[in-house]
């Protein structure tokens, strides 16, 4: 080396040396950026192992498998649920039903309808079936029970209760009744199934999963109400759930549907076998392209926008696109805080029953770690996927991106035409109180819309070329 380089080199050290020094200096938080402020706020996610499976597979065994396997009798229910056109494009007896009900072998090899994960993982938008779309229209404000009614009178009628078609039918008539006791929406279109699956954790025994009709820890009564997120982000993600509660292998965690009838574990390991392969499909679906046009220049004023806003926790899109798992703390993203905050209350007993449960047990074991915080979820598709927020409390993305507009009493049609492609969302009324099923009441714990005050700041300008931005993900 020579005099000179090495004269360079020394100064280099140098003030790389003061560089690190000067930083330390910011501990007395003179000097801090908001970038610096944030980190402190946002955890990192890590990514577990997976299986790997067959993607075709998987879709023939979502779409006409029996992962449920009790219902109702074919022979008496077939021909009675309104269709829709086949929306799945299924064969066979499947063609005749609608997309969220399955025609089945039972255990003891009865025909039998039951539902399927599309009844909320597929909704509509624009008039059209969109596969991996959340329901976000579903109705859990009545009491379900009327549907066993009436299917105890047909099998009754048509078969007596002594027979293979009640036997067929019986574990779905116990789970369902226990279910309709329990579950109760304030409004239509919000989902309860986090409930759902305590509900019936509550009444199997972790080990064996054998059904008790006395609970075997207490039963959840606090209901927090979820929208139904979109599947096709999962390929993104590496802990599912609005709170990154599922973490370990995902197959597991998400054959859980099949609690609502699983006769014992040697059934629930039959499922488990097919469920990478659903895994693996559910990584395949892409979200529906925004169907009106969109002015390029302004969206990409808006990608500026967004990067220099949003990207941090959203992640970048298009080429070389990154999605970075962070996970908010509750007091930074200030959402309502009732679903992440129940699984350190009334709904701790499920994380407990779940970690001494078979779910947990190894190999491919799937594990419940409650966080404080929401995932920034990934926003692909998000024009289709209202309304926003993990308790479906913001009808449009325009509300999203300013805190002060949104609505606290808001109504909509449940029609899928009738969307708003101004402020990307639901087309709603303002109402003055709640009281209705048909309201969402903003003032009611879990139902609340505030906080992800991000776009506040923006000037109109600037959400404008944002919301256009965001039509093109
Ligand atoms: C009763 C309605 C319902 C049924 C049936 C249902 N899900 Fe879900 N699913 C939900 C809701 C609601 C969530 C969001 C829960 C949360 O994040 O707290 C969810 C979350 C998920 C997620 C994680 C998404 C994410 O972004 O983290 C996956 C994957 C998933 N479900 C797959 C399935 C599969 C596969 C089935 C069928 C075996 C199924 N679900 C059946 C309602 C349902
Ligand atoms: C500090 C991290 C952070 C920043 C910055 C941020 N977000 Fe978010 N965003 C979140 C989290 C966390 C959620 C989920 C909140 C919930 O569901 O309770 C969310 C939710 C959303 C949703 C609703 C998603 C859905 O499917 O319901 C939209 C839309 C959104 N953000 C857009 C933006 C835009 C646009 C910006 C930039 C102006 C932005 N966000 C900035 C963390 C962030």
């Amino acid at each position: 080396m020579n005099t000179q380089k090495f004269v360079y080199l020394a100064l280099f050290v140098f003030f790389a040396f003061m560089a690190t020094m000067s930083c330390n200096h910011d501990d007395d938080n003179t000097n801090i950026t908001p970038e610096d402020t944030l980190a402190a706020h946002l955890t990192y996610l890590p990514e577990s192992d997976q299986r790997n499976g067959d993607p075709a597979a998987g879709r023939d065994y979502l779409i006409y498998g029996n992962y449920v396997a009790s219902g109702i009798p074919y022979n008496v229910i077939g021909g009675l649920l309104p269709g829709d056109g086949n929306a799945l494009g299924r064969t066979g007896d499947n063609a005749n039903l609608p997309a969220g009900f399955s025609a089945v072998n039972a255990l003891n090899g009865v025909r039998v309808v039951s539902p399927n994960c599309l009844q909320c993982h597929g909704g509509y938008i624009n008039g059209q079936f969109v596969e991996g779309l959340g329901n976000s229209s579903s109705d859990y404000t009545g009491n379900q029970s009327g549907l066993i009614t009436i299917a105890d009178l047909l099998i009754t009628n048509a078969y007596g209760q002594n027979s293979p078609e009640w036997q067929a039918y019986l574990p779905f008539r116990t789970s369902t009744l226990k279910l309709s006791q329990i579950l109760h929406a304030e409004v239509r279109g919000i989902n309860l199934a986090n409930n759902v699956f305590a509900i019936l954790a509550a009444h199997r025994n972790p080990v064996n999963f054998v059904w008790s009709d006395a609970p075997v820890m207490p039963e959840i009564s606090q209901m927090a109400p979820v929208d139904v997120p979109a599947w096709w982000h999962i390929q993104k993600k590496h802990a599912l759930y609005y709170n990154g509660l599922g973490e370990g292998d995902f197959a597991r965690l998400i054959m859980a549907s099949n609690l609502l009838t699983v006769s014992d574990t040697s059934e629930a390991r039959v499922v488990d076998n097919h469920f990478p392969d659903v895994y693996a499909y559910l990584k395949t679906l892409q979200p529906p392209p925004y169907p009106e046009t969109i002015d390029q220049t302004l969206a990409e004023q808006g990608r500026q926008v967004f990067n220099t806003h949003c990207a941090r926790c959203h992640g970048t899109y298009g080429q070389n696109e990154s999605y970075p798992n962070l996970l908010v703390d509750l007091e930074t993203i200030q959402t309502d805080p009732l679903l992440a905050e129940g699984y350190y209350g009334d709904a701790a007993g499920y994380v407990n029953w779940h970690a001494q449960s078979w779910f947990a047990q190894e190999p491919h074991s799937a594990a419940l770690v409650p966080k404080r915080g929401y995932m920034a979820p990934p926003l692909d598709g998000i024009w289709a996927t209202a309304p926003y927020f993990h308790n479906g409390s913001v009808p449009t993305v325009a509300d999203v991106l300013n805190s002060t507009g949104r609505p606290t009493y808001w109504k909509r049609t449940f029609d899928s035409n009738d969307y708003n492609y101004q402020k990307l969302g639901w087309n709603y009324t303002v109402e003055t109180q709640g009281g209705s099923t048909q309201v969402y009441n903003t003032t009611l714990e879990g139902h609340r819309n505030t906080g992800h005050t991000f776009g506040d700041k923006l000037t109109d300008t600037d959400r404008t070329a944002l919301l256009e931005y965001l039509k093109t993900l």
